[in-house]
Formats: C-alpha cells, sequence, structure tokens
C-alpha cells in the first residue's frame, strides 16, 4: 500500500485517535518512519507550552525536497508532480513530471547557490501562481534557505515591512503576473518595496509578462540568464542541504488583532510530516488521482496543499494561475472536465461567488471524474455546502470541512473523506494527534456536549508553530498565555450533541475577508494615515459572498465635503499602505465613537449597527457619550 498510515475506516480512525493520545510520540514515530531521514531522530518530541518550547524529531537529519522529490523518482520520475493550467485557457498547458521538477528545482537551487544564498539565509518570494513559483520554494529548501512567500495582492509598503522583520538578501519575483483580465506588476511593486531594505543584495525576475521592468545593475538579475550560466556549467547536480529536524523551513506572515502582521515560522520535520499526513488522510488521496487546490501559494494552504504535502505524497498537484471568474464562471469546472481532476480543495467564498452566477456555467461541463470535494479558509454556509455537494459533486462526493491555520501548518479539524459522516457546516472531529478543548472566558474547560467556547488545542502536534519569527515573546503572548498550558485558536467554537465541532468564527479581532486574515487594528492605522483622518474604528459584517466584508467608522478633522471623493482617497490609502484586499466595503464618517469612560472603543456596538442590529445594541450603560450611538445610527450605510 502507498500509504501504510491512511486510516480506511471510522474504526480504523478511532483507534488511531486513541493512540495518538494515549501515546502521541508512539504514534508520530510510526507515521514519521515512512519518510526519508538522513539520520532518525533521538526524541520524538520536547515540550511545554508555558515557553513555549517544542520540539518534535529532535536529534533528526533530513531534507524536505529528498523527500517531496527524490525519494520519488525511481517510482514516479514520468509521473505528473504539477499540472498548470495558465490565466489565459488558450495559452499552452504545462505537464511537469517529477523527474522534470527534480532537475528544476536542483538547477533554480544552483542559481541560488552561485547568487551567494546560504543555509539560514531568509529569501523573499513575490510571484504568481507558475511553476517557477514552486521551484523557487523547493530550491530555497533544497540548500536550506528559509523562504518568506508574499502574497501577490500586498503593497509595497507590506513587502517592506515583511522583508525588514525577516533581514531577507534575496527576492525572487517576476515581471508581472496575469489573473484574470488583470497584469499586475509585480517587479515594480518590489523595487517600490526595495527603496528601504538594504538587507536585499540581489533580486531575480522570472519573465511572465514581458510587462516592461526596470532592471538596477548590480542588483537585479533575469532568471533565464541564471539559468544559463548554472546550463553552461554543465547543470550540476545540487546536493540537498542536511537540515536538523528543528532547523526553520519557511516563515509566513499572517495577521492579528494588534500591530503588525507576524512571522509564523515553521520547522522542516514535524511540518513535513504533519502536512503530509493530514494531506493523505483528509482527502484519502489514491495514487494516479488529479487534485487540484484552488489557492494562492501566498497563503499557508498553498504551502500544505498545493506543495509540501501533496509532493511528499508522489501526488499530483494542479496549479492554477488565474482566479475562477476568468474567461467566464465556468472555469474552474472547465478545469475539473479537462484535466479529469479527482480531487477538488476550495473556498467557501469562491463557491458563493459562483452559486451567484446559476448552473449555466456548471451544465455541459462533465465532472464525473470529482470524488472528493474540499473546503477551507471561513465558515462554510449549508445553502453553499449543499450547492457544493449537490451541483459540483453530484450528490455522491464527501465534502471535507476542513479548519486549521496559518499557526497549524495543516488540517486540524475534518472529516476524512468518505470515513467520517458529515454535516453540513461542521468542521466535524479532529484528525488523530489533536486534542481539542473547549474554554470559557476564564479558561475554564467547558465540558460535555451541546456547548460553546473558546478553541484551545491543549496537546502538541507536529505541524504547529514554533515561534513568530524575531519576537519569541510575541508567539506567548498571543497563543499560549491567554489559556495557561493552552494553544489558544482565536476561534468561537460549538460541539453539539454528536461531539462534532462547528467552529463559528473568530472572537478576536481578526476579520476573515473572502478566507483572507486580516486585522481590525492594521486597517484602522493604514486609514489613520489619510491626511485629514483623526480616528477609525474597523468591524466586520456578514457580507454574501466575502463572508465578511469591512465596515470602517472614520472620522476627520474636518467636515467633508466631497463624501465619495474623500471615499475614494481612503481606499487608496488603504491599498499603498496593506494592498487592495484590506480595503473597505462601506466607508462611514462620523464627528465621534462610542467610547467607554475609560476611554475603549466598544466595537461590540459599532459591530451591530454594521450588522444592521440597530434595536439589539445590548448593554449601552458605561458609554461615555449615548449621543454619539444615536448618530452613528442614522448614518447607518
Ligand atoms: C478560519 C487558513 C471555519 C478560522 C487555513 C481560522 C475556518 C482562520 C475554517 C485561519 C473552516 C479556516 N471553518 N473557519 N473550515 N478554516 N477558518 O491562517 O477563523 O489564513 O482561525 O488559515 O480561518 O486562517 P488562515
Amino acid at each position: 500500500m502507498a500509504y501504510p498510515y491512511q486510516i480506511k475506516s471510522l474504526e480504523e480512525y478511532q483507534q488511531n485517535y486513541q493512540q495518538s493520545v494515549m501515546d502521541p510520540e508512539g504514534f508520530w514515530a510510526n507515521v514519521a518512519d515512512h519518510f526519508y531521514w538522513r539520520r532518525k531522530w533521538d526524541k520524538v518530541l520536547e515540550w511545554n507550552f508555558k515557553d513555549p518550547d517544542v520540539k518534535w524529531f529532535t536529534g533528526g537529519k533530513l531534507n524536505i525536497t529528498e523527500n517531496c522529490l527524490d525519494r520519488h523518482l525511481g517510482t514516479l520520475g514520468n509521473t505528473p508532480a504539477i499540472i498548470w493550467e495558465p490565466n489565459d485557457p488558450e495559452e499552452r498547458h504545462r505537464v511537469i513530471t517529477y523527474r522534470d521538477l527534480y532537475n528544476k528545482v536542483c538547477q533554480f537551487a544552483n542559481v541560488l547557490k552561485n547568487n551567494g544564498v546560504k543555509k539560514g539565509d531568509r529569501v523573499c518570494i513575490y510571484m504568481g501562481m507558475i511553476p517557477e513559483l514552486a521551484i523557487a520554494v523547493l530550491a530555497c529548501a533544497r540548500i536550506g534557505a528559509i523562504h518568506s512567500v508574499v502574497f501577490g495582492g500586498f503593497s509595497a509598503q507590506s513587502i517592506a515591512d515583511r522583508i525588514q522583520d525577516a533581514q531577507a538578501s534575496l527576492v525572487i519575483t517576476c515581471d508581472g503576473a496575469f489573473r484574470g483580465n488583470k497584469d499586475i506588476p509585480l517587479k515594480s511593486v518590489i523595487d517600490d518595496a526595495l527603496i528601504g531594505c538594504p538587507s536585499v543584495k540581489k533580486v531575480i525576475v522570472c519573465t511572465r509578462t514581458r510587462t516592461p521592468v526596470s532592471m538596477i545593475k548590480g542588483r537585479d538579475l533575469w532568471w533565464e540568464d541564471e539559468i544559463k550560466q548554472v546550463e553552461t556549467m554543465g547543470n550540476p547536480p545540487c546536493a540537498a542541504e542536511e537540515m536538523d529536524a528543528e532547523d526553520m523551513l519557511f516563515i509566513l506572515y499572517t495577521s492579528g488583532s494588534t500591530g503588525k502582521p507576524k512571522g509564523v515560522v515553521h520547522t522542516c520535520a514535524g511540518y513535513m510530516v504533519y502536512a503530509n499526513y493530514t494531506f493523505v488522510n483528509t482527502f484519502q488521496y489514491q495514487p494516479g488521482e488529479v487534485y487540484f487546490c484552488t489557492a494562492d501559494v501566498g497563503w499557508i494552504t498553498g504551502h500544505s496543499y498545493i506543495i509540501y504535502g501533496p509532493l511528499s505524497a508522489g501526488a499530483t498537484t494542479l496549479m492554477f494561475e488565474g482566479v475562477p471568474t476568468y474567461p467566464d464562471a465556468g472555469r474552474l469546472w472547465s478545469i475539473v472536465d479537462k484535466y479529469r481532476v479527482n480531487i477538488l480543495y476550495t473556498a467557501p467564498t469562491a463557491i458563493r461567488s459562483l452559486m451567484g452566477y446559476g448552473l449555466g456555467p456548471v451544465n455541459h461541463k462533465d465532472l464525473s471524474s470529482l470524488k472528493k470535494l474540499g473546503s477551507v479558509g471561513e465558515p462554510i454556509n449549508e445553502e453553499a455546502w449543499h450547492w457544493f455537494k449537490d451541483h459540483i459533486g453530484k450528490g455522491r462526493c464527501p465534502i471535507v470541512d476542513t479548519w486549521w491555520q496559518t499557526e497549524t501548518g495543516g488540517i486540524m479539524i475534518t472529516p476524512i473523506a468518505g470515513i467520517t459522516k458529515e454535516k453540513p457546516g461542521y468542521a466535524t472531529l479532529p484528525l488523530p494527534g489533536i486534542q481539542p478543548i473547549l474554554v470559557d472566558e476564564n479558561g475554564k474547560e467547558v465540558k460535555g456536549n451541546n456547548v460553546n467556547g473558546n478553541l484551545c488545542i491543549k496537546f502538541p502536534w507536529p505541524g504547529m508553530l514554533r515561534t513568530t519569527y524575531g519576537d519569541h515573546e510575541r508567539c506567548r503572548t498571543t497563543y499560549f498565555a491567554t489559556y495557561e498550558n493552552l494553544y489558544f485558536t482565536g476561534d468561537g467554537c460549538l460541539r453539539d450533541e454528536d461531539g462534532y465541532y462547528r467552529i463559528t468564527g473568530r472572537v478576536d479581532d481578526v476579520l476573515n475577508v473572502s478566507g483572507h486574515r486580516i486585522g481590525t487594528a492594521e486597517v484602522e492605522n493604514a486609514i489613520n494615515m489619510h491626511a485629514g483622518v483623526v480616528e477609525s474604528a474597523v468591524v466586520g459584517y456578514p457580507h454574501d459572498i466575502k463572508g465578511q466584508g469591512i465596515y470602517a467608522y472614520v472620522i476627520t478633522e474636518r467636515q467633508v465635503h466631497d463624501p465619495e471623493l474623500t471615499k475614494k482617497d481612503i481606499l487608496q490609502t488603504v491599498s499603498r499602505i496593506i494592498g487592495p484586499i484590506a480595503k473597505p466595503d462601506k466607508i462611514q464618517f462620523v464627528s465621534g465613537l462610542p467610547k467607554t469612560r475609560s476611554g475603549k472603543i466598544m466595537r461590540r456596538i459599532l459591530r451591530k449597527i454594521a450588522e444592521g442590529e440597530l434595536d439589539n445594541l445590548g448593554d449601552t450603560s458605561t458609554l461615555l457619550d449615548p449621543v454619539v450611538v444615536e448618530e452613528i445610527k442614522r448614518g447607518k450605510l
């Protein structure tokens, strides 16, 4: 059997789960045994959540790319590793076999080495969804450089913040990226970002859109020229760097409730084992199946379930450059049809937006290859769940509603496809190795079923974050200090009469807009940068397609003469500071904000107003100035 640790039945799930709780070290050692190690570990797990200090497979030596590439060459050399579908359906697609991918990764790893990149150096990757992005990621891992991928929708300022925080020495980008009918000038954004980033010595630019770019002498290099150089050297192989199990593999920045985004750190061995285990089990991947995840590699879903999970399992992963609505709303279904996709993993926001186009774009597409469907990133509403089930899965495909986070590295609570009895809107049960616990405000465990609480995890799992880059204390206070000896997820959760988990959404000031995590404080800081803005407060509100929309209350210095123009200016400012993904959907100008006597903004009230629950504001007795609330209610958008 291809994956000896693949769960085959509900009984086996229960047995595995029990074992993973009784003997976590034995359980994970059994899984880890099926990977390629240069040297096996001495100890499976050492941990405390106080510092926190978590180490998996200490003493183990490995390289994740030997597990994703080298070890498959004998059996899967000619099997497609990556199928790439371009933005424009008329353009030729690409199929990259495991052997091709191995060669290309080695080649580009040598390019990085030629440019002075060494183990432990940080490399920032800002590219569109082309195979070279996966190649760049794997090439970094090959030589032990730490990659930090930044999503193409972030602004120059956001990139600069991330580059500075990580002190990256090299950037890999493209001239531009195609997304739908847009052409995003990536290199030009990087040029702006690098004005304040002296740590960056080199920029490697891959050609994609042929957008004119400025190439700075001594700093900027063409990907293609660098590859040619390696070819003239005779294409030497690139031995994989031997990594310690706990060496850093990558940094991925994500938003929290306060301040700037933090760099979540994942390490080599635990992340690899966990991404692979969760991929193989959740989707019940069978050799030969074509697997398509619609996420962007700029997010954790792309890291774990386009690149590392599938490739470490020798799977065929389909990578799509474009967007679901281009050239029309049937694009995803055309792709499924064209490549006979067996597993489709996407986001509720995409499903909701496609539902809006009716069944026209679905009809006449052959979706009979589909066997399993998945959802990730935000709670999936029942309507979207049923539409996905009935019209895409034709009633015969299981749906896995996978709950997890950037910090968890891989899927945590989910049905196992075809094995766990599903319930719309429920992430159902924890995977083996995951011990969820619900607590009340005071950190007291909420026991039994039919209860609500804050979702925490009480025991380490291999894929968990180890630190936040350059600021361990921030990791401790954000995740491990709210409740003693628990990892706090920031999510609220319901456990129903069957013991099934349903994630109800963030309980902190983090928004989830189209599956993208955005901190309210970040958006407020950006709005406040705008000249003339005195103060602002940002909350989420239910949005039919995005899940949550962004509602901003803004106080300006002077009376606004042309509100529409000022709103556009503010949007422009937010785009500049964070990126277009953080633009508020609604901006309401107000003369004051509801505050307590101690000066704290009462967001609860603002949230209620944004949700349209004007008659149900709850307790307003601690308000300093109730008149403000009346004014805000009158001006509600
Ligand atoms: C939310 C994405 C409900 C949740 C992998 C979490 C979900 C945040 C689900 C993490 C789901 C993710 N049901 N909510 N199936 N999956 N979330 O770090 O609030 O981008 O905390 O990771 O998304 O977002 P992140």
